[in-house]
């Protein structure tokens, strides 16, 4: 397939994923909806013909990634990116605003490992309780809710292609925060920090 038949055909399965997505998650935001969301995107990211490093390059400097966003609806919401990792891509804990979230695998692997803030009369130290983790990897996605916070490595040594899906786009999420786990501390989380995103619509 040439690459502007191969966008063509991209464009279609992206729109019928992500009108499935938003029909059941516009239902509300219950984890039965969001799980719902989770298979519709599980199986976008399974055409891996679609969704390749050609398309959708890495980066060529020591930036840690590339995202792409290759579809929002008119009011900013369900914004779906593409991210191309570099092997050394990693994120310190950190949420999304309230946006829901789900990240599925294409290619390579990607931990994330997932966080709630810690309440005033729960024990331990530190503003951050660790509530698990999941490998995103094709086949497999991870999903935050509204209070989510999640820290991200790619594992390999090598670079991977995920889908990013939010409820909001990077703008519309307003304000988020991350966490510094050695210190402790919570500080805001600054759009220009995220590398370089490129409209591939
Ligand atoms: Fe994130």
């Amino acid at each position: 397939m040439e690459m502007s038949e191969r966008k063509q055909e991209r464009n279609r399965v992206i729109a019928q994923a992500m009108s499935d997505i938003a029909s059941v998650m516009d239902k509300g935001p219950s984890l039965e909806n969001l799980e719902a969301g989770k298979a519709h995107l599980i199986a976008l990211a399974a055409r891996d013909d679609l969704f390749t490093f050609e398309d959708f390059p890495l980066p060529q400097d020591d930036a840690m990634e590339c995202s792409y966003l290759i579809h929002e609806a008119p009011d900013g919401g369900y914004a779906l990116y593409v991210n191309s990792g570099a092997p050394h891509q990693y994120y310190a804990p950190h949420d999304h605003g309230v946006a829901r979230a789900i990240i599925a695998g294409v290619r390579g692997r990607e931990r994330h490992q997932l966080y709630l803030r810690r309440g005033p009369d729960e024990p331990g130290e530190g503003p951050l309780v660790k509530k698990g983790e999941v490998v995103v990897a094709a086949g497999e996605a991870a999903t935050m809710q509204p209070d989510g916070i999640h820290e991200v490595n790619a594992m390999d040594g090598k670079p991977l292609l995920h889908l990013h899906l939010y409820a909001k786009n990077f703008v519309l999420q307003g304000e988020r925060w991350k966490y510094d786990l050695d210190r402790g501390e919570a500080e805001p989380f600054h759009l220009n920090e995220l590398g370089s995103i490129t409209d591939a619509r």
